[in-house]
């Protein structure tokens, strides 16, 4: 089989930006634990927009495998700065990918469930046409393409809804903000698939060991939820007292990029690559919850 490792326990030499980011750092750490020798490059220490950097820090660490967890994930941010969302959102996979090639290295770049316009009923798989309906979602899968249009060996993950320790989005938050005693807006009526960090980590690291170029959707099980289905959970499972959950409809907070309103994601190749389902979202937030 064409695989950069035998077995999944076999080393890698595997370099990580975004290494502070909440997908970064629950990659850092499986990594490690699973024996690999880890690059952890924080935004101080590479900026993914900057070729020449880009370039030398990679032709110097020479690794099996790059995974680019960076990226500018403010949406809203984007909207109203383009230039700064396309250096790093779109340029930055692209720099990352040139450098891979010439060192030789699988490039694994993270995209979006945003990179969908969210009019379709039911899950986008890779058969789905990608509309991006936001600056960020339009730099997002500039980023995949340009990604691998430089660089044969490119894996793109698509994922969405993501929640775990050092998260500064809503999901990864909602239980914290809540014990504080902060009331809370969940929204209603958009629709994603919650994945955890951590699942998501060890899968990215299964991806690498099998070495297969593609469009990846890599989501946690289930049939996907609200910001205010997830929160009810979270709340739920955390013996919090759901008075603290306001509900409210996405559009009432005037937001300035538009969301689509259903980017739940599902896989047409992880089962034909050999990959079980990732773990249930609920059973992720249960862990996340009890031990971070
Ligand atoms: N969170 C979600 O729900 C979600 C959903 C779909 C897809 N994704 C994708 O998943 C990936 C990981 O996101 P995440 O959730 O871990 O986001 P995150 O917590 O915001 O982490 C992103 C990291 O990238 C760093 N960064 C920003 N600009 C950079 C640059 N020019 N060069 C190098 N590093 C830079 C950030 O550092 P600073 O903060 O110091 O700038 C941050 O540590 C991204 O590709 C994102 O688009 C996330």
């Amino acid at each position: 089989m064409n695989v950069l490792a035998v077995d999944g326990h076999s080393q890698l030499k595997i370099l990580i930006t975004g290494a502070k980011g909440l997908v970064g750092r629950a990659l850092v750490e499986h990594c490690s634990r699973s024996g690999d020798e880890v690059f952890a490059y924080d935004h101080n220490a590479l900026d993914i927009a900057d070729a020449r950097a880009t370039e030398s820090v990679i032709s110097a660490r020479r690794p099996d495998a790059v995974i680019n967890c960076a990226a500018w994930t403010d949406v809203d941010g984007c909207e109203t700065s383009p230039e700064k969302a396309e250096r790093v959102n779109a340029l930055g996979p692209e720099n990352l990918a040139r450098a891979s090639r010439n060192a030789g290295a699988l490039l694994i770049t993270i995209s979006t469930d945003y990179v969908f316009d969210g009019q379709k009923e039911g899950f986008y798989t890779q058969r789905d046409q990608p509309r991006p309906i936001s600056v960020y979602g339009r730099f997002k899968l500039e980023g995949e393409r340009g990604a691998q249009e430089a660089h044969a060996r490119t894996i793109v993950v698509r994922t969405g809804y993501i929640f775990g320790p050092g998260g500064k989005n809503f999901l990864s938050n909602v239980v914290t903000w809540a014990q504080r005693g902060q009331k809370l807006k969940a929204i209603r009526d958009y629709w994603g698939t919650p994945t955890y960090g951590g699942d998501l980590a060890v899968r990215l690291r299964e991806l690498a060991v099998l070495d297969l170029p593609g469009i990846y959707h890599v989501v946690s099980s289930g049939d996907g939820a609200s910001f205010e289905t997830f929160s009810v959970e979270a709340f739920r499972l955390a013996g919090l007292n759901s008075d603290l959950l306001e509900v409210i409809d996405g559009d009432s907070l005037g937001r300035p990029a538009p969301r689509p309103r259903n980017s739940r994601l599902k896989c047409l190749l992880s089962e034909a690559v050999g990959l079980s389902p990732l773990p249930h979202w609920q059973d992720g937030l249960a862990r996340f919850i009890s031990h971070g």
